[in-house]
């Protein structure tokens, strides 16, 4: 899947199974890996990113063993050896391009009695990891980073020690740095609190709760008591992810006469700002009572998407972390929304896999789409037309799967270089959409 190369659509149409959540497929890994006995997680996401996280357990001596149970679906098994149940790695832990098993595993690594090394790929290793280490430090963990003009970034070194519970006042709105502290927290003496500005994703929250941890959630607030195990659960489901069926969903609204059904779609309230943002903006997506599960730890639907003209729309600066991984597909999504959308102070973009805004901005300019950015503001004016351009993914799986749908949009063909990347969180895209496509 290296370069890919895509004609105009004329529509998306048929049903299709939502890949199992990323977000939720990694917590599962680490979280069972912490608990006493068998859990088995059904519809875990086999992509890059949940092999690093299984990978890296495994070399800490936790069994992990993942199966086909049905045609598509994968299970996985993890035999939880307790909270003290970690044995130091023989070697460093190749976490690759993965950020939350990075950030999250930290947590868990800073309270542990032994010495890990967490080394990562050329993208990940230049991804700020100060706004861990920063609130590690203060519950009394040992990291060493690599340091460059005052920031820090993998490889980490962590020295395992006792930890303190703190009170901590979230400065970036961002799920991975809350989970990491809420995983130290099982480790550390105490109740340790944290506030965030807005809610980001809470995967850590209602997973912690459903392995009987010691968290209550208060709005904005998150409190978690040490506990002497994690009780596993057994067995539990994991949804679809929206992250990456917002790509058809996308795909599906902007080209007319589209109907498509999703199935098995998280709704976690935290993850749907893509819904709702599309919908101001004249999109027909609806949610179905067939196959809904509202009251899953984890609640999920299937939905139906009907293309739809659509209308612009400002995405405001708090609305922006709500959608933090849809933005790019929306930048495509504006491209063709009438009047001009803007994002408002989307820095965060500038720190994912790739500068997505960057990535965005450039690769749409080189298909004739009106798009700029002012500092982190992006400013869109939809023109309604694009044309077909080589363009590149800058190894990042949401650009490169954004720009794929950008060409079923196109005049001509468009060329997306530099594709494998998509393995990291949608292995079966390409396979998907080829089904779902009707083409001109
Ligand atoms: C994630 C949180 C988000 C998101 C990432 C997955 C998570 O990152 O962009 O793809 O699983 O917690 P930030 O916490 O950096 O916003």
């Amino acid at each position: 899947m290296q370069t890919v190369k895509i004609k105009k659509a004329k529509k998306l149409k048929g049903v299709c199974i939502a890949p199992p959540d990323k977000s939720v497929s990694q917590r599962a890994v680490l979280i069972s890996a912490l608990s006493n006995g068998q859990v088995r997680v059904d519809n875990f996401l086999d992509c890059d990113d949940c092999r690093r996280a299984i990978d890296a357990l495994r070399s800490m001596g936790i069994k992990i063993s993942l199966k086909k149970t049905a045609s598509y679906v994968d299970t996985l098994f993890v035999h939880g050896k307790g909270l003290q149940g970690l044995k130091k790695a023989r070697h460093d832990l190749y976490i690759g391009n993965s950020g939350t098993t990075m950030r999250l595993i930290t947590g868990i690594l800073a309270g542990q009695d032994f010495k890990s090394v967490l080394s990562a790929d050329s993208s990940l290793s230049v991804r700020p990891m100060k706004r861990i280490t920063i609130p590690l430090k203060a519950m009394g963990a040992r990291i060493k980073a690599r340091i460059k003009a005052k920031q820090e970034y993998p490889p980490l070194i962590i020295y395992g020690r006792d930890l303190k519970s703190i009170s901590y006042s979230m400065p970036v709105k961002s799920a991975q740095v809350k989970s990491c502290i809420l995983l130290a927290a099982l480790f550390a003496q105490g109740t340790t609190r944290v506030k965030e500005q807005i809610k980001t994703r809470d995967h850590t929250e209602r997973m912690l709760r459903l392995f009987k941890a010691g968290i209550c959630v208060k709005g904005l607030n998150v409190s978690i008591k040490k506990v002497k195990v994690l009780k596993s659960p057994k067995r539990f489901f994991v949804p679809g992810d929206i992250s990456s069926v917002a790509f058809f969903i996308v795909g599906a609204t902007l080209l007319k006469g589209s109907s498509l059904k999703l199935k098995r779609v998280g709704l976690n309230p935290t993850r749907i700002y893509l819904l709702k943002i599309l919908k101001r903006m004249g999109a027909k997506i609806e949610i179905l009572k067939t196959g809904a599960n509202l009251k899953a730890f984890e609640p999920y639907a299937d939905i139906r998407v009907l293309g739809a003209a659509l209308k612009a729309t400002t995405i405001k600066e708090n609305e922006v972390a709500y959608c933090i991984d849809e933005l790019p597909i929306l930048c495509v999504a504006a491209c063709f929304a009438k009047g001009i959308t803007k994002i408002i102070n989307a820095g965060e973009l500038r720190v994912k896999e790739t500068d997505r805004i960057y990535s965005m901005v450039t690769n749409l300019r080189k298909m004739g789409a009106d798009i700029k950015n002012e500092d982190n503001n992006l400013i869109i004016n939809g023109t309604g037309v694009l044309f077909g351009a080589q363009v590149e993914s800058f190894g990042d799986h949401r650009t490169a799967m954004s720009m794929i749908i950008a060409g079923l949009m196109a005049s001509g063909q468009t060329t997306v270089k530099n594709c494998s990347c998509i393995n990291k969180s949608f292995p079966e895209f390409m396979k998907i959409l080829k089904n779902i496509t009707e083409l001109t």
